[in-house]
């Protein structure tokens, strides 16, 4: 008793390239304290740091029972409307430093994702999840609405029209529901099965070129939620800078030689 609030609130593991950021506050079943939002920036930092000796991410929630069951409602009861748009300004800074991450990063849901915890699934590039997971924006129900993206971002996922009801009655969600709605890109029976099959696709992803990976997550997070002609001018101008890497030339280069590729990185 007493160790949960001592150990740091998020830590890195590493299994060769890929990294696992565990948040990890189980009895407040991972709920996102300004400290740990400071600490998840903090820690995609630095593994952005260390360029392509990561080639994913995958974030987890320990204690077996959350992802993350929201915002920090205690941290929230007394903020005046200044310090609330302060604390929604941080959650959607770690959301930003999550998409500027070069690399695909996997929300690895078993358990509850709601509120703050769903809003930050989101900001990752896909969400894999247990059939024990509940997905929601209950913010309504507390007299808030969703402050970390969900009201931009829950749109984009499943659509306007189902976004508002989930918004609007605040009810949660099952796995297999969030998967038929695009929330969820894939689902699995238990907590081993989740992370095996996060850690194949970041294997996977890392067969092919660094550089074009980043590229291609460059475009699409900017270029979601815009109009197409920004969007293909986006597409464009990344298309382009593929042409500027290393990587380009060999790809290409393997394929018309009939050989396997050997990206570098560059
Ligand atoms: N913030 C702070 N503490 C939380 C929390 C949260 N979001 N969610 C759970 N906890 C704490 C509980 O207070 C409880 O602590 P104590 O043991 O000290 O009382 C502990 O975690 C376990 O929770 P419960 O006893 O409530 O567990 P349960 O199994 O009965 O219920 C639950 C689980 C349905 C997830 C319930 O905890 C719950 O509804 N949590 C809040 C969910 C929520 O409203 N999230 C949105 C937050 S607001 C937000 O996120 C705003 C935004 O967009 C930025």
């Amino acid at each position: 008793p007493g160790t949960d609030e001592v150990r740091p609130p998020v830590r890195v593991e590493r299994d060769g390239v890929v990294a696992t950021v565990v948040i990890d506050r189980p009895k407040a079943l991972n709920a996102l304290s300004p400290d740990v939002l400071r600490a998840l920036a903090a820690a995609f930092d630095e593994l952005a740091a260390e360029g392509d000796a990561v080639r994913g991410v995958l974030v987890v929630g320990e204690g077996g029972r959350a992802f993350v069951a929201g915002a920090d409602i205690r941290s929230l009861a007394t903020l005046t409307p200044e310090e609330g748009a302060e604390s929604a300004r941080l959650g959607h800074r770690v959301a930003a430093v999550i998409e500027a991450f070069p690399a695909p990063v996997i929300a690895c849901v078993d358990g509850f994702a709601l509120g703050g915890g769903l809003e930050l699934a989101m900001a990752c590039d896909m969400i894999y999840a247990t059939d024990a997971s509940a997905f929601g924006q209950p913010e309504v129900r507390l007299g808030l609405i969703p402050g970390f993206g969900g009201t931009v971002r829950l749109p984009r996922a499943v659509g306007l029209s189902f976004a508002k009801e989930l918004i609007y009655t605040g009810r949660r969600i099952d796995a297999a529901t969030a998967e038929a709605a695009g929330l969820v890109a894939r689902r699995f029976p238990d907590r081993e099965a989740l992370l095996a099959g996060a850690r194949a696709t970041i294997d996977e992803v890392a067969q092919n070129a660094w550089t074009a990976v980043a590229l291609a997550k460059r475009v699409l997070v900017e270029a979601s939620g815009t109009p197409t002609a920004t969007a293909s001018d986006l597409e464009v101008a990344g298309f382009a800078d593929a042409f500027r890497t290393d990587d380009m030339r060999e790809g290409v280069a393997a394929f018309i030689e009939k050989r396997e590729p050997r990206f570098s990185g560059r």
